[in-house]
């Protein structure tokens, strides 16, 4: 074997240990990039980060309610739901309870979700309340 050649194979293979840790980070970057393409749909958004106060299906009775002295809204509830618009249920999301004169204890969501998610997640209320605004 020739010297240039073995200097070439030398170099090779310690940056292919730098190459590996590249597309590492870049994994985790994609991973972890919120609001990036993840697929999530309103209705996994809503699993994940609204279930454990509104429940599963939105009727309440999430895992964190027993010690909330504000209950969660009842999103399946037709009636108290169609008195609310489209415009408000974003801004309570979006700007959290606090914005729309409500309990603290609602999250803003802003920095969590892009534009079209937020307005997913409306027209998602939207189907669990089987209602219109
Ligand atoms: C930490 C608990 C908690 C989480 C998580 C949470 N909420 Fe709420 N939410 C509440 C509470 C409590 C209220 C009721 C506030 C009140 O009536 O004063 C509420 C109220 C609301 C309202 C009604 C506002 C109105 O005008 O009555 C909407 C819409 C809403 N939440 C949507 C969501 C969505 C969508 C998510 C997930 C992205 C979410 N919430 C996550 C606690 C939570």
């Amino acid at each position: 074997m020739n010297g240039p050649f073995r200097l070439f194979r030398h170099t090779f293979r310690s940056s292919g240990l730098a190459l590996f840790f590249c597309v590492l980070g870049a994994v985790a970057l994609i991973t972890t990039t919120p609001g990036a393409a993840t697929g999530a749909t309103a209705k996994d958004n809503y699993r994940t980060y609204c279930a454990q106060c509104h429940g599963v299906n939105g009727a309440g009775g999430g895992v964190n309610t027993e010690s909330m002295n504000v209950q969660p809204r009842d999103h399946t509830d037709a009636e108290g739901m169609s008195a609310i618009s489209d415009a408000q249920l974003r801004k309570a999301i979006s700007e959290g309870g606090l914005a729309v004169s409500k309990s603290v204890l609602m999250p803003p969501w802003r920095s969590t979700f892009s534009d079209k998610e937020l307005d997913a997640l409306v027209e998602h209320l939207r189907v669990l309340c089987k209602c219109s605004g």
